[in-house]
């Protein structure tokens, strides 16, 4: 995808640096670590593909019990996530700033509460579809790190990119438990968080499929 060059990008991630999880594979099994103690026992969920960062900022300003981590490599994209947070002065969110290939390299087992993948990039291409973050290899990542009863929840306005990722939670053995093509029109809209993307696609019209699999 292309992206805009950001401008002023090293100003931002330095005045905002404090948002920004260094080494995070160093962190497996300590992200509680980065947060005040108050947080000890708050759950912790994870975005991969956060894109500026609006659902994640949002959550986290929303769950205040909750602890937050944005995964964003995209280097022109990732210091607007830092931006927002410090202007909302988050206490309970950090960010991964590199591309996540191998959850399972970041994350202890049962470590994270929840995981969400939205408007993930859709790789049409077959010879790429390894890169789909909801390709079988990455979901048999997250099922040897997520404990029972956690989930992943997944939106996109792309409907072949939503069926590869229903035969791909097949193959990997994982449990749908909502499938909903249109996210807007059915019972989770009055608490559904939308992202950037999801406001720009749902704006022109499209419908939002959602996923959500428990672990
Ligand atoms: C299409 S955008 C969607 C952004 C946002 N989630 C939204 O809905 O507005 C996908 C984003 O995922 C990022 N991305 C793709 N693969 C990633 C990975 N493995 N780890 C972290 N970020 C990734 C891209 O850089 C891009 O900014």
């Amino acid at each position: 995808m292309r992206q805009h060059v950001l401008r002023h990008k090293e100003q931002i991630i330095e005045e905002n640096r404090q948002y920004l999880a260094e080494d995070p594979k160093a962190l497996k099994g300590r992200w509680h670590s980065l947060f005040d103690e108050r947080f000890s026992e708050s759950p912790l969920y994870v975005e991969v593909g956060s894109g500026k960062g609006l659902f994640v900022t949002s959550m986290a300003k929303a769950h205040t019990g909750r602890i937050y981590l944005a995964c964003e490599g995209a280097v022109n994209v990732y210091p607007r996530v830092l931006q927002k947070a410090g202007d909302l002065k988050l206490e309970n969110l950090r960010l991964i700033s590199e591309y996540m290939i191998d959850p399972s390299e970041y994350f202890e087992y049962g470590e994270l509460s929840g995981v969400y993948l939205n408007f993930s990039d859709p790789w049409p291409k077959d010879r790429h579809a390894h890169r789909r973050l909801t390709h079988v290899s990455k979901l048999l990542s997250y099922k040897k790190i997520m404990a029972p009863g956690t989930t992943l929840e997944f939106k996109t306005d792309n409907d072949a990119l939503f069926e590869f990722s229903l035969e791909q939670a097949a193959l990997a053995g994982l449990c749908c438990e909502r499938v909903i093509r249109d996210l807007h029109s059915s019972d989770l809209a009055a608490e559904n968080i939308q992202t950037e993307y999801e406001q720009k696609f749902s704006g022109s019209g499209k419908t939002i499929n959602y996923l959500k699999i428990v672990f």
